[in-house]
């Protein structure tokens, strides 16, 4: 089978871990395990040099064709006082509006070898490897009205509206029960019921499509303040977690402090399945930004965009079993003690960029 890649590397430290992610394309072509075809293409700041906008009309139609769309990092102080529609990050944005990206994936995966770096005690979080499963598309940052106006007395209101509506959770839950069943077969659904009735509709129809499509998977509910809270105390009870837009960004970001490193985090967001094809549009990138302080000394950790190629073996080609010996190369290099400078610790071999990639495609 043949697939085919955009990738974006943007800017920042995006273009020198990019590199690092063709080598490893190119391995795996090269091993016959599919044939993969990429295009490169401008982003963010860099798009934005070259033609005025952050993302070009011909860059959206190719990520529109593409099987899967690897992007780097965009934005930069060169662009700070960039308008805001045409800002970097605005790539972004649209991209995930144009591929209808609902559902953001992000796991949180903590290696042996990386435990002390956790903000938790190591056997809290040794072996830790738990998915959150985010709407990405609508709830309280995207609902109508979301405004400020000013009332008559001369005060200040200001509104933002949470609204979810059941075909909108009908398909994130979709989502994260079929990722449950290739895990542990089980479900968290965090939500906060007992005061939100965004959260009382999301707990009814998480619960409906459970009980109706996947009756195989245990679901929990959970309300999402003591998720925070559990995630904390003792995150190896969960296994996939499905939350709304506002709670995922926040309970991700907490699940991500338990790993060690932003330069570990891989992320994918996905799209609704084709109707004819069965495939997903898709895009894979690290949860870090552009590192502007760290960009072009060639220090940069490659492995969260590396582990997000591991991602798209996953979850767009199907192909776990590569996916799975990416992920082993990772926590191999990581065992032999290999750490770029923002995993370093006393006692471990420091490498840069280029080394800490080609170690992976020799593990
Ligand atoms: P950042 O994630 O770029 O950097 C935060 C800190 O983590 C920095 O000290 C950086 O050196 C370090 N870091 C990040 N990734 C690393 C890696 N792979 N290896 C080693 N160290 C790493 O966040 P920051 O500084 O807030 O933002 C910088 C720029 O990136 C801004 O323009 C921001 O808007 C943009 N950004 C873009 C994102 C994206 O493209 N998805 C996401 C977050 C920020
Ligand atoms: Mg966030």
């Amino acid at each position: 089978t043949s697939y085919n890649l955009l990738l974006l590397p943007g800017d920042g430290i995006g273009t020198e871990i990019m590199a690092e992610v063709k080598t490893v394309i190119d391995w795996f072509g090269k091993r016959g395990v599919a044939s993969f075809e990429y295009e490169q293409d401008l982003v963010g700041g860099s798009a934005y040099d070259a033609h005025g906008k952050a993302v070009s009309e011909a860059t959206m139609a190719k990520a529109l064709a593409a099987d899967a769309v690897m992007f780097g990092a965009v934005g930069g102080p060169k662009w700070a006082d960039v308008p805001y529609d045409v800002r970097p990050e605005a790539a972004l944005l649209r991209l995930r509006k144009d591929l209808a990206l609902f559902a953001n994936l992000r796991p949180a995966i903590c290696y042996p070898a990386l435990a002390e770096a956790s903000a938790l005690k190591r056997e809290l979080v040794e072996g830790l490897d738990i998915l959150i499963v985010r709407e990405l598309t609508g709830g309280v940052y995207f609902g109508e009205p979301k405004e400020i106006v000013t009332l008559e007395n001369g005060q200040k209101r200001a509104v933002d509206t949470q609204l979810y509506t059941t075909s909108e959770i009908e398909r994130i839950a979709r989502v994260a029960f079929d990722l449950a069943r290739t895990r542990k077969s089980r479900v968290d659904s965090a939500e906060k019921h007992n005061v939100m009735k965004s959260g009382v509709l999301w707990k009814q129809v998480v619960t409906k499509v459970g009980a109706e499509e996947y009756a195989d998977v245990s679901l929990g509910h959970i309300l999402a303040d003591n998720c925070a809270m559990q995630l904390v105390r003792q995150p190896k009870q969960f296994d996939v977690i499905v939350c709304d837009n506002l709670f995922g960004d926040i309970l991700s970001d907490v699940a991500a402090m338990l790993t060690g490193s932003l330069g570990m985090l891989p992320s994918a967001s996905l799209g609704a399945p084709d109707a004819t094809t069965g495939r997903r549009k898709a895009l894979y990138e690290p949860v870090h930004g552009s590192a502007p302080d760290i960009a072009g000394k060639g220090i940069a950790n490659p492995i969260a965009m590396i582990a997000s190629f591991a991602m798209a073996l996953r979850y767009s080609f199907g192909l776990v079993e590569a996916a799975d010996l990416l992920e082993r190369a990772i926590a191999g290099v990581l065992d032999k003690g290999l750490r770029t400078a923002d995993i370093y610790t006393e006692g471990t071999t420091k490498v840069g960029t280029h080394e800490m990639g080609a170690a992976i495609i020799a593990e």
